[in-house]
């Protein structure tokens, strides 16, 4: 059901590949309710994914970018602002990827060539987006920002290996710029915590399956789905979230809260 939260907004959408990416389904709840988008993804993801088919859904164009390339974040900010007329609303960052995960590397035998990767990527890229914007005076007054994390950034999930670093980093440039950017124009900056949740990249950790079964026995509400983690952005996009900045916000049906449940008790009598 739509409510018209995001009546007249505009948006950038990174992260779309398929189906399944959270990305996705956050791209059509903003269009449903209301907003204009523009869909961004590295080169190489255009080509292998199918975000043409979700840009005629929304109506979107795509404009590439590697958000490890300051270049293609520059050209990706001018070209949405001459798309929409002006300046943007909401920013989804919804990136990550770790090339040791991929390769099988444990957190004790990473290559740091890789790592470099991982952090730039999945962390330190909100930082880019979020200067690009600063510096080119992108963003209105009172818009949001969200880039999407994960619990590991607190507490130890051996196989997210050094995506929890990234992701401990991705949540305090959140916070840092969060500060700059409010006090410069009241942009407002957070990151949503989403459970696990079967898409290409949360397929990429090792023992996935078991693992999602595990989050869903422990969280009193079960596991958030993508659909659900797409509705709690429009909420963090709208107008009435405009005192929320800084913040971790946990969208994982309570797990993070969770010592433990009679679910994962039977499971260990067994
Ligand atoms: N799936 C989960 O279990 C889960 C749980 C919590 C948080 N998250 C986070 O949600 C976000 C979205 O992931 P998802 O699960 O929808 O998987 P996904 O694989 O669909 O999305 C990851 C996206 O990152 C993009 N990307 C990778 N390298 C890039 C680059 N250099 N430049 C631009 N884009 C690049 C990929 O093309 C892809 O679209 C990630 O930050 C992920 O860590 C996922």
């Amino acid at each position: 059901m739509a409510h018209n939260l995001l009546k007249g907004k505009k948006g950038i959408i990174f992260g779309a590949l398929d189906e399944k990416s959270i990305a996705w389904s956050t791209a059509l709840r903003c269009v449903e309710e209301g907003a204009e988008i523009v869909l961004t993804n590295a080169p190489i993801a255009l080509r292998m994914g199918e975000i043409n088919k979700l840009a005629e859904l929304c109506k979107a164009p795509v404009i590439p970018a590697d958000v490890t390339n300051m270049d293609d974040l520059k050209n990706l900010f001018t070209k949405s602002m001459e798309h929409f007329g002006g300046k943007i609303d909401f920013v989804l960052h919804s990136v990550g990827m770790s090339i040791n995960m991929r390769k099988g590397k444990s957190y004790t035998d990473l290559d740091y060539d890789f790592s470099h990767k991982t952090f730039d990527i999945s962390a330190m890229s909100l930082h880019r987006v979020l200067q690009t914007a600063y510096q080119l005076d992108a963003l209105n007054e009172w818009a949001s920002v969200v880039a999407l994390t994960y619990i590991a950034a607190q507490r130890v999930f051996p196989d997210y290996s050094e995506m929890a670093d990234a992701k401990s980093m991705l949540e305090s440039i959140s916070r840092s710029f969060g500060f700059h950017y409010g006090l410069k124009n009241k942009v407002r900056v957070n990151t949503i915590s989403q459970s696990p949740t079967k898409t290409t990249a949360g397929g990429g950790v090792k023992g996935f399956d078991g693992f999602i079964s595990y989050a869903e026995k422990m969280s009193p509400l079960g596991n958030a789905t993508a659909q659900q983690c797409a509705d709690y952005c429009v909420v963090m996009f709208s107008d009435m979230t405009r005192m929320v900045t800084m913040q971790n916000l946990f969208h994982d049906g309570g797990f993070s809260f969770t010592g433990v449940s009679a679910a994962v008790i039977e499971q260990m009598e067994k």
